[in-house]
């Protein structure tokens, strides 16, 4: 038997065809969105960017978490309400990343290995004391030649399980992200037989260290072909492949799938995650998009406060677009129809 506390956190960021804010931009991240839009990265300009976006009339009918970063959990609104306590009045739970980054792993050229497990026990602590009710971790896999290699898949394994055994001891539900990257030119076959790999990999160690499944949530890769590949799969093939690609190895006892967007622009991910959602599997098939979120309402608010009402609108068209496609209620006309 298991932490109650932790199936009601999981049960609660997917109810209802909601899905998952991911606005953890690490500060080197965000930089580069603000650089996009000549927008200076300062912190009140970080800070006044995220109020936008939590403090969006109606964004809590579709998203049920979103993820913070250091900074921004300890930030307060415009009204002086701390993010956390914001959130979780309009019933969204506060979430953490709390790796520190994948770097280049030793001895395996074009790899990386997550770090940040050194000192998360007492981190995690913290984090809860700030309202925090769920975590990320991202482990970074590459598609190349001879890559990825077992010992890449292996470490990031280890540290991904050993990270969601120190969340589940502090009450946090760990938000389990071993991300196939999708940028390279490889087909949708080899991503299926990557995505099978890392998967496998991951769920040994949560076996292996005791990992309670109920209490988790998956945010991998879609199965889709990289950007760069010739020959691009159609959504339905994506979703089929996806859905058939998990089955074999995900168990049925995860209670949310939160799909990453990787760089598909809003309406793709929208599409698949649609698509997806059109097969069906036994768990909750969602989505944590930073990306296909929030690009339109970046763009929109430019920085200028007198864009705010604009920008807000343009995460709420998008957080609304992804609870239909949960449902697997959008469409092509319903994207149209609203953006009219
Ligand atoms: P994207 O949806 O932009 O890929 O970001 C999700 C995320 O949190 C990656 O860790």
């Amino acid at each position: 038997m298991g932490s109650q506390e932790l199936y009601d956190t999981a049960a609660a960021i997917v109810a209802d065809d909601k899905g998952i804010l991911a606005a953890d931009e690490s500060t080197g991240t965000i930089k580069k969105r603000f650089d996009a839009i000549g927008v200076e990265s300062t912190e009140e300009n970080r800070r006044a960017y995220r109020d936008l976006l939590f403090t969006t009339p109606g964004f809590e009918d579709y998203i049920g978490g979103v993820i913070m970063y250091d900074e921004t959990i300890r930030q307060s609104a415009d009204d002086s309400t701390p993010f956390a306590e914001l959130l979780a009045s309009k019933g969204v739970v506060p979430g953490i990343k709390v790796d520190t980054g994948a770097q280049d792993m030793a001895g395996f050229p074009g790899e990386k290995v997550t770090e940040g497990l050194d000192g998360l026990r007492a981190r995690l602590e913290e984090y809860y004391g700030l309202g925090a009710r769920f975590a990320k971790w991202r482990a970074v896999i590459t598609i190349g030649d001879g890559i990825p290699t077992d010992a890449c898949l292996d470490a990031n394994a280890h540290a991904l399980a050993r990270y969601a055994a120190l969340c589940q001891e502090a009450g946090l539900v760990p938000i389990v992200e071993p991300e196939v990257l999708m940028d390279a030119d490889n087909s949708l076959e080899v991503c299926w037989e990557v995505t099978t790999r890392t998967l496998h990999a991951t769920f040994d160690e949560l076996y292996e260290q005791g990992i309670d499944l109920h209490g988790t949530l998956l945010k991998p890769n879609m199965v889709i072909s990289g950007k760069k590949c010739p020959d691009q799969a159609p959504p339905e093939r994506i979703a089929q492949a996806t859905v058939d690609c998990f089955r074999g190895v995900v168990p049925a006892a995860v209670p949310g799938i939160v799909f990453l967007s990787g760089g598909q622009s809003e309406v793709e991910a929208t599409e698949n995650l649609n698509a997806i959602n059109q097969v069906g599997g036994p768990w909750r098939l969602s989505f944590s998009y930073g990306r296909a979120l929030q690009a339109s309402a970046l763009t929109t608010w430019g920085g200028d406060s007198a864009n705010v009402e604009a920008a807000q609108e343009a995460f709420l068209h998008r957080a609304r677009m992804n609870a239909l496609a949960v449902a697997g209620d959008w469409s092509a006309g319903v994207e149209q129809a609203v953006t009219a």
